[in-house]
């Protein structure tokens, strides 16, 4: 089976958990669209409605626009259920995220979610973080050579995110650095170091927050809660 049906089973699953009336913080990434465009699916059939939902990214929220999802801010409630992918997710359900650029808006959100589901395929599992994806990191364009030698001296290589030799610039107006740690035994530890530099605005890595792992793979779909 390819990894796109494996996205897809694993976003199908998801929508299980969620109920009519809820509000919901939708993904970014090849993983979490399909969950909008099941969705989308769903409310047109009648089979859930008064759906609500808070995008992480400009590019879910016009997705969703489009799939005829009712788009809403966040507020202070915060949201009943969030979904989204990931590039890694450890045996405690310790995430790496940010490879889409979302990762700013994506912890907002799915910290303010009541519960937080994270789906994928089973390449994304690890044993340990930093195995398989550098660690995105969300930068003031100011000062950003600044910034990135103090990245560098917490142990990593960097990178600014380029796209044809353009730097990326996120949702926020942002640069996004991707940091290669190699192996990170000490999530939380690296997540405190990281924040507390000037300059850095967010960090890809999401610890103690998702709820449950959707893990979809050629021998079915395995749930693992936290
Ligand atoms: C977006 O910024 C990311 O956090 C994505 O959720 C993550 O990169 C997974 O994306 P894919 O589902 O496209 O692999």
């Amino acid at each position: 089976m390819n990894v796109e049906e494996l996205k897809k089973q694993a976003a199908r699953a998801s929508l299980r958990y969620v109920a009519s009336g809820m509000k919901l913080g939708l993904g970014t990434g090849t993983t979490a669209r399909w969950v909008v465009v099941f969705l989308g699916e769903m409310l047109r059939a009648g089979e859930l409605q008064d759906v609500t939902a808070v995008p992480t990214s400009s590019a879910t929220a016009a997705l969703a626009r489009s799939e005829g999802i009712p788009v809403v801010e966040l507020d202070a409630a915060g949201v009943d259920l969030a979904i989204d992918g990931a590039d890694e997710i450890d045996p405690n359900l310790t995430l790496i995220k940010g490879r889409g650029g979302a990762l700013l808006r994506e912890k907002i959100v799915e910290a303010a979610a009541g519960r937080f589901i994270v789906i994928a395929d089973a390449s994304k599992k690890v044993d340990v973080l930093g195995s398989r994806a550098p660690l995105p990191l969300e930068i003031a364009r100011f000062g950003w050579r600044r910034t990135a030698a103090l990245v560098e001296k917490l142990g990593a290589g960097v990178r600014l995110r380029q796209n044809e030799g353009e730097p990326v610039i996120s949702d926020n107006g942002n640069y996004l650095l991707d940091a290669e740690f190699g192996i990170i035994g000490d999530p939380a530890g690296l997540q405190h170091s990281l924040k507390s530099l000037p300059g850095v605005f967010e960090v890809g890595i999401f610890h103690g927050m998702a709820d449950l792992a959707i893990i979809a793979g050629p021998d079915g779909i395995e749930e693992v809660s936290r």
